[in-house]
């Protein structure tokens, strides 16, 4: 068997564990090195995982300067996904970066750049991708069925699902986590239905955000003491609930809401509506990386309205399996990650824009330079 390949981790946190535990179910790989800027989460990380070969550092400059990776996780906060994946490309290492790609354009720019200048691989692990549900969208778009698509409605959410009190405020605070649901879930529905229609340029955003509920100890105080209610309200410093409209090439209408908390069941299910025919697909409560249900699928036949349902397909596929075993086969076969960065950088610039759009107040149009 090929040598294997040596895996750095940066950032010991949350999502981590399933990268190290997906690794460790790989004979082909073998983790090397830990990162992790909280004094003793590495060593604690490392002991827990039973990795006693692997060398543990104070933070991801530590690790990059002293081991020699093929590839490295980059598992940080959103305000830390961009200096970890630049250092690590420019020193020839591949890079599995999570979602979202970055918290401004001019940063996943700036990691794009990177990864063309180095030729390694950037993944960012946007692993609802291998779900047989999210690829029959992409299938039932293809095969025409829908006629030319010319209005989206996406987005989604939760209805009081703030991802913080518990496991710590890495997801609210701006210098962590820099967006809120918009990054942390609406990366996801911005995936879907792009991915579906081939990407195409977003051209410019009138956005909205809000984070109205969580500012208000009322949100917290069921959930936990007065004084720690206080605390979150203090340190909330990103959106609960962001959206915006958005033009797309080619004409097509992009209508995106997305919440972490908003008082209805659901903001929305995802509607792709095109000249023969619109297909609805089912929110789920959170993303949980597929559909809510079956799909529906509308058509005029003969001058009568039918629609038909599309079975949620009962999949077996391990999406983080697929998510890291597509990064290592990319490294191992020399050939380009499954997960495009032209595409991602799409997705982030609609972010950023929205951010932007909504502290202006107005529609502005979205530049996203050739890389
Ligand atoms: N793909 C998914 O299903 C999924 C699920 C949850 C979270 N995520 C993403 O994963 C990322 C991390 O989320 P989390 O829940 O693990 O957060 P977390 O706060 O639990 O973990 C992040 C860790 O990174 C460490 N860190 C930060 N900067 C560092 C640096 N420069 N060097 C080394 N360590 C550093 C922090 O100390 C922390 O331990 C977020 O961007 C989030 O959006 C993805």
């Amino acid at each position: 068997m090929a040598e294997k390949l040596k895996i750095g981790i940066i950032g010991t946190g949350g999502i981590s564990n399933a990268h190290t535990r997906t690794y460790l179910n790989r004979s082909d790989v073998e983790i090397v090195a830990l990162a992790d800027i909280v004094p003793g989460k590495a060593e604690a990380y490392r002991d827990r995982y039973g990795l006693t070969q692997a060398r543990c550092y104070p933070s991801h400059k530590e690790l990059l300067e002293n081991e020699q990776l093929d590839a490295v996780s980059v598992c940080t906060y959103n305000r830390q996904h961009a200096e970890p994946t630049i250092m690590a490309l420019k020193k020839g290492i591949n890079v599995i970066c999570e979602k979202p790609m970055s918290v401004t354009l001019e940063e996943a720019l700036e990691m794009a750049r990177a990864e063309k200048e180095s030729g390694k691989i950037l993944s960012i692990g946007f692993q609802p991708r291998f779900d047989p549900n999210m690829q029959m969208i992409k299938k039932i778009v293809s095969s025409g069925e829908l006629g030319k698509i010319y209005y989206i409605q996406t987005g989604g959410g939760r209805r009081h699902g703030i991802p913080a009190g518990y496991g710590g405020t890495t997801f609210i605070e701006d210098g962590t986590a820099g967006v809120g649901a918009l990054g942390d879930i609406g990366c996801y529905s911005l995936d879907m239905v792009l991915n579906a229609i081939g990407y195409p340029k977003p051209l410019s955003v009138s956005g909205f955000s809000t984070n109205v509920l969580a500012k208000d100890p009322e949100y917290w105080r069921y959930d936990m003491t007065e004084a720690q209610a206080k605390e979150m309200t203090e340190k909330f410093g990103v959106d609960e609930f962001a959206g915006g409209l958005v033009r797309l090439e080619d004409g097509i209408i992009l209508d995106f809401r997305i919440s972490w908390a908003l008082h209805v069941d659901t903001p929305g299910d995802t509607l792709i509506i095109g000249t023969k025919g619109g297909l609805r697909i089912p929110s789920t409560d959170c993303w949980n990386g597929s559909i809510g249900g079956p799909m529906t699928v509308y058509k005029q036949v003969a001058g009568k309205s039918i629609e038909y349902k599309v079975p949620v397909i009962d999949s077996k596929v391990d999406l983080w399996e697929r998510k890291i075993g597509t990064f290592i086969e990319a490294i191992r076969n020399g050939t380009p990650g499954a997960i495009p960065t032209w595409q991602i950088i799409r997705n982030q610039a609609i972010i950023d824009g929205i951010v932007r759009s909504a502290k202006l107040g107005h529609e502005i149009t979205l530049e996203i330079p050739e890389i």
